[in-house]
C-alpha cells in the first residue's frame, strides 16, 4: 500500500512538476551534441532551472526551511532543524551524453536526521520514496534489499574516481579488492539512484569515496526503510558535506567493509 504523508506528498509534486522541462531538456541533448557550442551550458541551465522549480514548490509551503543544494548552496542558513536536500540533476554525465540513467533527488531532514526522501528517475518513470518508519516504496510497490549473504555472489555498485581526485590510487586499489572476490562491479553514474538499485534489491552494495551529502541524502532513508544499512566512513568533522558510502543489503556490510579497508591487493 502506498503511503501518502504531506511531507511525501509535496516533494513527490515538486519532483512531477521539475521532471517535465527535464523531460523536454533530455530530448534536445541530441541536437546539442552536434552544435558548435556543445552542450555544457545547456545542462548548467537545466540543472538551475530544474533546481529553481523544486526550490519554488518546497518554500511554497515551508518558507523558512533550511535547504542545502548543489547549484546554490546553502538558503535559510540559520535553519538547522529542517532543511531538504536537494540534487536536481543526479547522473549529469549521463544526461549530458543521452543516456537515462539520471535522478532528481530530494532529501527531507529533521534535526540532522533524514525523515523521507524522494528519488525521480523521469526517463524511466520510476518514483523511489521513503519516510521513516512507512517502508520504501517504488511507484507504488513495497521494495525491499536482496538477500544475498556473501560478496562472492554479490553484484555491485560504485563510482569515481572523478578526474580532479587526488586519491585515485586509494581508490583503485579499494576496487580491485573488491572486484576480485565480487560476482561482479558495475559503474552506472548516478549516486542517487545507485543507492535506490540496492534499496529494490538490483545491486547488493554500493560503495563510493568523495561524494556529496546531496548525492546521497534521499537515499539514506530510501535504502534503510527498505531493510538495507548505510554508513560513512573516513568521516571528516571539518567537511560535513562530504561522504564516503558504504550501503548494502545488511547482510554483505562487513564483509564489503573488511575488503575495502583491505591494504593489500590479491
Ligand atoms: C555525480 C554522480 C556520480 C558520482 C559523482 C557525483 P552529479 O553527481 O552521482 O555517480 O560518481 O561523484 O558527483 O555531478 O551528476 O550530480
Ligand atoms: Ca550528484
Ligand atoms: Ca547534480
Amino acid at each position: 500500500m502506498r503511503l501518502n504523508s504531506p511531507q511525501i506528498n509535496l516533494i513527490t509534486r515538486a519532483c512531477l512538476k521539475a521532471s517535465k522541462s527535464l523531460i523536454r531538456d533530455f530530448g534536445e541533448i541530441e541536437n546539442l551534441q552536434v552544435s558548435t557550442k556543445g552542450p555544457g551550458d545547456f545542462v548548467t541551465s537545466a540543472d538551475k532551472r530544474t533546481e529553481k522549480i523544486l526550490i519554488d514548490e518546497l518554500q511554497k509551503a515551508h518558507p523558512d526551511y533550511g535547504i542545502v543544494t548543489e547549484e546554490m548552496g546553502i538558503i535559510n542558513k540559520s535553519n538547522l532543524k529542517n532543511r531538504w536536500i536537494i540534487d536536481p540533476i543526479d547522473g549529469t554525465m549521463n544526461f549530458l551524453n543521452g543516456i537515462p540513467q539520471f535522478a532528481i533527488s530530494v532529501g527531507y531532514e529533521e534535526d540532522g536526521e533524514i525523515i523521507c526522501g524522494v528519488i525521480f528517475n523521469p526517463i524511466m518513470n520510476e518514483m523511489f520514496f521513503a519516510e521513516k518508519g512507512n517502508g520504501a516504496f517504488l511507484n507504488n510497490s513495497r521494495i525491499r534489499v536482496s538477500n544475498k549473504k556473501k560478496v562472492k555472489d554479490a553484484l555491485l555498485v560504485t563510482g569515481g574516481p572523478d578526474f580532479s581526485s587526488k586519491i585515485k590510487k586509494k581508490i583503485f586499489t579499494e576496487y580491485m579488492n573488491v572486484s576480485g572476490i565480487a560476482s561482479n562491479v558495475r559503474r552506472f553514474g548516478s549516486a542517487a539512484l545507485d543507492i535506490a538499485y540496492v534499496a529494490c534489491g538490483r545491486f547488493d552494495g554500493y560503495w563510493q569515496r568523495e561524494l556529496n551529502y546531496w548525492d546521497v541524502a534521499a537515499g539514506i532513508i530510501i535504502l534503510k526503510e527498505s531493510g538495507g544499512y548505510i554508513d560513512f566512513f573516513d568521516t571528516d568533522a571539518k567537511t560535513p558535506l562530504k561522504k564516503n558510502i558504504l550501503a548494502t543489503n545488511s547482510n554483505i556490510h562487513e564483509e564489503l567493509r573488511d575488503l575495502i579497508n583491505k591494504k593489500d591487493i590479491e
